[in-house]
Parts: structure tokens; sequence; C-alpha cells
């Protein structure tokens, strides 16, 4: 079966079985099926963070299960329930058209619902632990249905309790949300404000911070239905203060980001990767994005391993050139 529709990077690699899950009761029905019991199994949402290097032997389950509901809401908020198959975007349009707030900043994230707690997926000043409400998710295990707030998911930076001491042992089934029918819109992001002074809208609606949102992404972000990637290939670095000093004293333009918890200083990978001359090259048809140069990109044909091979060189050379190490933000498999 092969999984080039369904990873955004469209690597042509094969799984050896392929089932799409709609329901809990298919669930149920597939954990009871001989197939689950005897092949390995992937769990499988978007594909939009992912890079594959290999076929799969394996049974990939495609997580498809949809639905959006409000079970529940007061004057002021409302908990807004989605399937983890939902697309993302489509959800964040979802709440908008209802002016519910909150989410509307992580516009055109690609990926689905179920996918977006994984890596507490953010953007333009938003992370989705700020309005995270709960998920429900089955226990491999047990296969029981289990609640996980804010707190038992462990979120961080690009960070949550399901990639690190519950990975491979949940499937994320539901993710709901508490969206302020008070519309606040996050402006302070520099590229939203921007956006929104050009077209003189000084009392933003949420519309208005979306529409920004996804105008800032059209112009930075290939497409991936038009150019394959999996959005930031890397994460921002973190560094301690020293360490941070010492680098800003090199290169006193480096633009960098003090954390509200502690002294240490983020700073934007796709800089460190431009400033090492990458951006914009190509490989074959693996290449760096000519306009963000934290995003690794797929012409057409480049296989996984040409790709992870792309990335190697580049952590190398940041290693080299700036004694920082990269960390990969996206799954290899
Ligand atoms: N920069 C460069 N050259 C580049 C790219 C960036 O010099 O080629 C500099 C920019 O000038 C800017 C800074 O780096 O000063 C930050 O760039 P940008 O605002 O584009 O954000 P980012 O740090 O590169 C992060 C997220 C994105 C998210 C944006 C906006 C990570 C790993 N990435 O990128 O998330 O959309 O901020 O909030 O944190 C993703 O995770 O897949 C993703 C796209």
């Amino acid at each position: 079966y092969s999984l080039q529709s369904l990873n955004t990077f469209g690597i042509d690699v094969k799984a050896k079985y392929f089932v799409e899950i709609h329901s809990i009761e298919q669930y149920h029905a597939l954990l009871n099926s001989g197939l689950y019991a005897h092949v390995p199994h992937i769990f499988w949402g978007g594909g939009s963070n992912v890079l594959l290097t290999q076929d799969l032997n394996a049974l990939v389950v495609k997580i498809a299960i949809g639905g959006i509901e409000v079970i529940k809401e007061d004057n002021q908020y409302v908990w807004v329930r989605a399937g983890a198959g939902v697309v993302w975007h489509d959800f964040v349009q979802y709440t908008v058209s209802h002016h519910w707030a909150g989410i509307e900043n992580l516009s055109l994230i690609p990926g689905t619902v179920g996918a977006a707690p994984m890596q507490n997926i953010g953007a333009y000043g938003v992370e989705i632990k700020d309005t995270f409400d709960h998920l429900q998710a089955f226990h491999l295990a047990t296969h029981t249905l289990e609640t996980f707030d804010a707190l038992a998911c462990q979120f961080g930076y690009r960070e949550s309790y399901f990639k690190h001491e519950g990975k491979g042992k949940y499937v994320i089934a539901y993710v709901c949300f508490k969206l302020n029918k008070v519309a606040t819109p996050k402006t302070s992001y520099g590229a939203i404000q921007e956006v929104l002074e050009a077209k003189s809208i000084t009392h933003p609606t949420i519309q208005d911070v979306s529409n920004a949102v996804i105008e800032i992404r059209q112009s930075k972000l290939p497409d991936p239905k038009e150019i394959g990637n999996s959005g930031s290939f890397f994460k921002n670095p973190t560094l301690d203060k020293d360490s941070a000093a010492e680098l800003m004293e090199k290169y006193p333009q480096i633009p960098h980001y003090p954390l509200a918890a502690s002294t240490d200083i983020k700073f934007p990978a796709g800089w460190l990767i431009e400033q090492a001359g990458w951006k914009g090259l190509r490989e074959g048809d693996a290449g760096v994005h000519t306009k963000q140069a934290l995003v690794l990109v797929n012409y057409g044909q480049a296989t996984g391993k040409q790709i992870l091979a792309l990335s190697e060189q580049i952590k190398q050379s940041i290693l080299s050139k700036f004694g920082v190490v990269l960390e990969t933000e996206v799954n290899i498999l």
C-alpha cells in the first residue's frame, strides 16, 4: 500500500498493510483481529510530521475518527471536542466561523486534530496548550479510553508526554479545547501586526487574525500539495545563559528570544541555517526551502534517505560553524 499521499513530504514508500479506523467500534474490531495480533502496527495521523526512509513491514492504522461537537458551555467559554481524524485547519475554520477564540493563530498548520497534542503544535505566539482542556486516548495495553488533562500531557515546546514516557502506549481518539466566546485576538507576533497594519485593521476580529496568519504562512512556507515538506524540520535550539552570551558576542545580529521560565535563550534555527549558506540549496530533489531555511523540501522524487542525509549535513555544518546542536523536530521512520 503506497503511503505517498499519506505523508506531506510526498515520499513514495509502501506499508505492508493499511487500514482506516472511523470509530471506537472499528478500533475494537481491529484489536480483536488476527492481523493486529500478529503484525507490528503503526498509528497514523495526517502524516505531516514524519519523514519516511524505508518501506514499513507493518500494519499502518490511520485514525480517521471524525466529528466536532460542543460538550459544554457557559457565558464565556465553550468546550469543543473533535475527533482525532478531523483535519486541523478545518477544525480551526469551524471555531473561527463560530467566533470561538483561541486557536485562530494556528490556522493552516498541516495535520490532524489527534496529532496536534503530540508535539503541542504552536505558531505566531500561541500553542495548543493555551486552550487545551483534555484528550481521550486508548491505552494500547488495556484497550480502555483514558482521559488526560493538560498537566498529564506534560506539554513543552514541541513536546508532550506522548513523545516521551507515553510514546507508543496510547492512541489519541478525541481532543477537547476550551475556547473563549469573548474574542481576545493575540496579535503580539510582529508579522501579524505588520499584516494588520498594512490593511489598516485597528480592531481585528479572530477572522482577521486567522486571515493574517494564512497570508504569512503562504508567503513563507511551501504548500505540501505543491512541494513536499513537513514544516520546520528542526527545533529552534535553546542555550544556557553563558553559551548564549558567547554566541551573541560572536554574532551580534542574531535574533534571540529569552524564555519566560528560565534564563535560557532560544535562537532561530532558520537564521543559523541561512547564515551557514544552506538556504535554497538543492541536492537532486532534496532541498532547503528558498524562503524558510528551517523547512526541508522534496521537489518530487527525493527519497527519505536523501532528505535525511541532507539534514545530517546541515546539523554537522551548524555544529562546526556555531557550536550549536540542532535537534530534529520531524519523526524519522
Ligand atoms: N530566519 C532567518 N532565515 C530563515 C528563516 C528564519 O533568518 O530562512 C529568522 C527570521 O528572520 C526570524 C526568525 O528566524 O527572525 C524566526 O523565523 P520565523 O518567524 O519564520 O519562525 P521560526 O522560528 O523559523 C517557528 C516555528 C514554526 C512557526 C513559526 C511562527 C519551530 C521549530 N518552528 O519557526 O512552526 O510557524 O515559528 O510562529 O518552532 C513547524 O513547527 O512546523 C512550524 C512551521
